[in-house]
């Protein structure tokens, strides 16, 4: 007789595409990060369970961890992957890169410039597509980032994030992602840089739901207080080059150094998505220290994408 599996069945993502955090219902977002603990735990258990799957990844902006990590998950499902760089739909419309793809491949990854990218591309492909970082969120980042914190302190609701800097992808797909979960957020940012107003009516929305509060400001002390993870990202994202000595002046009071950290809770944790600047956003000091938990968070974006690989196309 085979062994009997005790392990619960992988739910199904019940939308087709991931492009924006919402896209997982609160359920689906539990189970994923119980499915990717459980991955990281016996990685040999799901071996083969993408096998005969081909997934495109198609980005248009450089990558480090987002590209390994996907192609490091596919291989370990038994799964195959293509890449291509460069403007996606810059030498057809769109809608035929899409249709394209979807009688080659089972799947695709896209990084873009534009959230209109996916969103478009999701339109016209039959095959589910995930959102690798747009200008608007990084919800693969924010799946790794909860885990991380889930597993430093065991629980997530009722602790505090405290993001300073940008209200960019990365800072808007955490706000969404956190306060569904019943974490408190508090986005420390200069004027100018607020996330975009609907993506704070949502997340005021989810707050209401999960009694987690959100708050957003331009003071450092209210943003770090009583915060039990302290996250930064870069001050000038992809793209945004041109607007890099202007932002550096901005972003100036924000840079996450030991004496702002000092004003967050003593046991508290330091998260960034990397790739960091040093003695820009946060200080050496900073990102070696033993709280820093920056190379878990990098570790868990291969857990977190494998259980959404297996939920959307296992
Ligand atoms: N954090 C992150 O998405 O890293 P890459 O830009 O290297 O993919
Ligand atoms: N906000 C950054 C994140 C990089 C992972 C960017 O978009 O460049």
């Amino acid at each position: 007789m085979p062994p009997v599996s005790t392990r619960p069945p992988v739910v199904r993502i019940s939308g087709s595409d991931l492009l924006r955090d919402l896209d997982l219902t609160h359920e689906e977002l539990l189970h994923l990060l119980n499915l990717a603990g459980e991955m990281k735990g016996s990685p040999k258990d799901y071996a083969g369970a993408l096998a005969g799957r081909s997934i495109a990844l198609l980005f248009e902006k450089p990558s480090l961890r987002t590209r390994l990590t996907f192609e490091v998950a596919i291989k370990q499902l038994g799964g195959d992957s293509v890449f291509s760089e460069g403007p996606v739909g810059g030498r057809e419309p769109l809608k035929d890169v899409a249709r394209n793809l979807e009688r080659w491949v089972n799947g695709i990854v896209a990084r873009v410039f534009a959230q209109e990218t996916v969103e478009e591309l999701a339109e016209w492909a039959s095959i589910p597509v995930i959102n690798a970082l747009s200008d608007l969120y990084h919800p693969c980042q924010a799946l790794a980032d909860v885990q991380t914190i889930q597993q430093r302190f065991g629980n997530l609701k009722g602790l505090k994030l405290a993001f300073l800097g940008d209200g960019n992808n990365v800072a808007q797909s955490l706000m969404i992602t956190s306060v569904r979960l019943g974490m408190d957020f508090a986005l420390g940012c200069p004027q100018g840089y607020l996330p975009n107003p609907e993506t704070v009516a949502q997340a005021e929305g989810l707050a209401a739901v999960s009694g987690a509060s959100l708050a957003i400001t331009h003071d450092v002390a209210e943003a770090l207080a009583g915060a039990h993870a302290v996250y930064t990202d870069v001050w000038t994202s992809m793209g945004q080059e041109r607007e890099a000595l202007k932002r550096k002046k901005a972003f100036r009071p924000y840079q996450v150094t030991e004496e702002l950290l000092a004003q967050a809770r003593p046991e508290a944790i330091f998260m960034h998505c990397l790739p960091a600047r040093r003695g820009e956003e946060v200080t050496d000091s900073v990102i070696e220290a033993e709280r820093s938990v920056v190379f878990d968070q990098a570790e868990n974006r291969l857990h977190a994408q494998k259980a959404l690989l297996l939920m959307m196309l296992g």
